[in-house]
């Protein structure tokens, strides 16, 4: 096209990733920016791939892909934890729900026509966390977080700070914190959503679905 935007940017959205600019709706800060040094969370995620595997801000084609599976990828994860790839929709429970310091890890690759991404912390039909990637919102990318309480949705908050890319591998963190939950892609931190269901012991499920291709779903406590 004569404007150099084509349709592949229009449908995946490879162009201006941020149009509103730092900071955010909340003011978070990006990685680099003095809020989290290094990698987006501390230490070397145990129970996830061995550390060599994530050599702190390892690029994304670091990651690995499900047509090539690395090393670290040998078809299982640790003992009782599945991994990829995996079936989506996919839905891993919480029995005991979730509290702080659980790291949860979600690895895949995002199709290459990809519109949606979907997280959704679930407190059986209601939704405590829903984290949506939206790759083609009238011709914008953006993140919509929200809640879903007897089936009606809450006030969305929006990121407009979009670090998906389709066709490539991802790794979303998504760290349970006392207020809030704290989200990190490719060990960059992303955002912030506050607890609006307060009892996190009621949270007792994750449904991952969307335009991906799912590696794997893993939590461990840090
Ligand atoms: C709606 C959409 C839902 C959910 C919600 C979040 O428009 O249909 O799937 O994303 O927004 O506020």
């Amino acid at each position: 096209m004569a404007d150099g935007f084509s349709l592949n940017d229009a449908v995946c959205g490879s162009g201006n990733p941020n149009p509103q600019g730092w900071p955010g709706p909340w003011g978070n800060p990006p990685a680099g920016a003095g809020g989290y040094p290094g990698a987006a969370y501390p230490g070397t995620y145990p129970g996830q791939a061995p550390p060599a595997a994530y050599p702190g801000q390892a690029p994304p084609g670091a990651y690995p892909s499900p047509t090539a599976p690395p090393a670290a990828y040998p078809g299982a994860g640790p003992a009782g934890v599945p991994a990829g790839p995996l079936t989506v929709p996919h839905e891993m429970a919480f029995p005991g729900g979730v509290m702080p310091r659980m790291l949860i890890t979600i690895m895949g690759t995002i199709k290459p026509d990809a519109k949606k991404l979907v997280l959704d912390f679930k407190r059986g039909n209601d939704v405590a966390f829903h984290f949506n990637p939206r790759f083609n919102e009238n011709n914008r990318r953006v993140i919509v977080c929200n809640s879903n309480l007897n089936n009606n949705w809450g006030q969305e908050e929006r990121q407009m700070i979009f670090p998906f890319e389709c066709g490539k591998p991802f790794k979303i963190q998504v760290l349970v914190e006392s207020d809030h939950f704290k989200v990190a892609v490719n060990d960059a931190h992303l955002l912030q959503y506050n607890h609006r269901m307060k009892n996190l012991r009621e949270i007792n499920a994750l449904a991952v679905s969307g335009d991906i291709s799912l590696n794997s779903v893993t939590h461990t406590m840090i």
